[in-house]
């Protein structure tokens, strides 16, 4: 079964074609970075025209490059991710694949971007030789699992029961966790976007230098906050206020330092929420998804954890932590079989 997958909910635009939800025949992104950068972050107007502009070439590649040369004949259905995101960004890909469901005569398969997150870990990655983390298979005993997106927009917690049906069980109440990556990266004027930035800085800093606080919430709160550890390292290198200097004033070794020990203290506050709902609730695995799935800390940490607590864990291969629209045509096949599609009436949704 192929499905054509569309995503545009921030600021990648790309399309992809992948057959019975594993085996990704193209995957084409087109990143905004160069036109958000000045800006310091995602201008929501910019990217929704940037997607009009750049959509339909982006479809045409991805088919392409897949081989498909009749999409009527070979394609078995349209996916799009149609929820959560910049509501302008939305609008874009989810009335390009009514146009195109529409013109093939597909079903039109509505996807959850950040429940597409979670999925990622099961697209098949063609350059990957272990198959610890990207199985060709997905084994059902994983079920129920425990699944933590982190990404620019969301850190959100999941039970899950199987890839259609997710129990969302802890979410941040203030920042995402990539937007506090990001805004540290401003902080240290390291420029956009920083989660890459930050994670290379790291690897020469002393991760216990600076003992920037954990905000943990309630002992027994599913819930992330990020706002504070932001704040607590704007005043740490801009000083009262967060006005007093800037961070031309530090040495190298100490903007390593703080890099550090912020991905440090992140880490610490998103693996003890998994732990928290391992202890809680059934838990066969975890799974993690998202862009800040890509950081090189946060993955040892979650290996560390599984280790410790005897459980499977499955981490996206690199190129599918951040977006993408293989992800999207994945689920899709899922939904597919499960009958969830949807009307030309879809709607999109800002916030789930
Ligand atoms: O999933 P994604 O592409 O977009 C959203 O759905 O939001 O995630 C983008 C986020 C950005 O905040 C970026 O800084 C972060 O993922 N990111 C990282 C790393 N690579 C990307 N954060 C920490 N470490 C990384 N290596
Ligand atoms: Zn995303």
């Amino acid at each position: 079964m192929l499905i054509l997958g569309i995503e545009t909910t921030c600021d990648e635009t790309s399309a992809a074609v992948v057959r019975d939800g594993r085996e990704v025949l193209s995957n084409i992104v087109s990143s905004q970075i160069d036109l958000h950068a000045k800006f310091g972050g995602v201008v929501p107007e910019i990217a929704a025209r940037a997607h009009l502009e750049s959509l339909n070439a982006i479809v045409a590649e991805a088919l392409t490059t897949a081989g498909i040369t009749n999409p009527q004949s070979q394609l078995d259905a349209v996916a799009v991710s149609h929820c959560p995101g910049l509501i302008g960004c939305l609008l874009v890909g989810v009335a390009a694949a009514k146009g195109f469901a529409f013109a093939w005569q597909k079903p039109l398969i509505p996807v959850n971007h950040v429940q597409a997150h979670l999925y990622s870990v099961f697209l098949h990655d063609p350059d990957s030789t272990s198959s610890s983390n990207s199985q060709f298979t997905v084994p059902n005993s994983l079920f129920p699992a425990i699944g933590l997106v982190m990404s620019g927009g969301h850190s959100s917690l999941y039970h899950v029961h199987a890839f259609d049906h997710l129990v969302r069980i802890g979410q941040t109440q203030d920042d995402a966790v990539g937007e506090a990556f990001d805004k540290v990266a401003a902080i240290l004027q390291l420029g956009y976007p920083g989660g890459p930035l930050i994670d290379q800085l790291a690897q020469q800093g002393n991760d216990r230098a600076i003992p920037f606080p954990l905000a943990l919430l309630a002992k027994d709160s599913l819930d992330f906050s990020f706002s504070g550890i932001k704040t607590s390292v704007l005043y740490h290198v801009n000083g009262k206020k967060g006005r007093e200097r800037d961070a031309s004033s530090l040495t190298p070794q100490q903007k390593a330092d703080v890099a550090a020990s912020f991905q440090r203290s992140a880490a610490e506050m998103l693996i003890e929420k998994l732990r928290r709902a391992a202890a809680r609730f059934e838990t066969r695995s975890l799974i993690i998804g998202g862009g800040v799935s890509a950081n090189s800390t946060i993955r040892r940490r979650v290996l560390e954890l599984g280790t410790h607590l005897h459980l499977p864990v499955f981490i996206p291969p690199m190129r599918y932590c951040t977006d993408n629209a293989a992800m999207i045509a994945g689920l899709a096949h899922r939904l597919l079989l499960a009958g969830k599609i949807a009307t030309l009436a879809l709607e999109t949704i800002a916030t789930v």
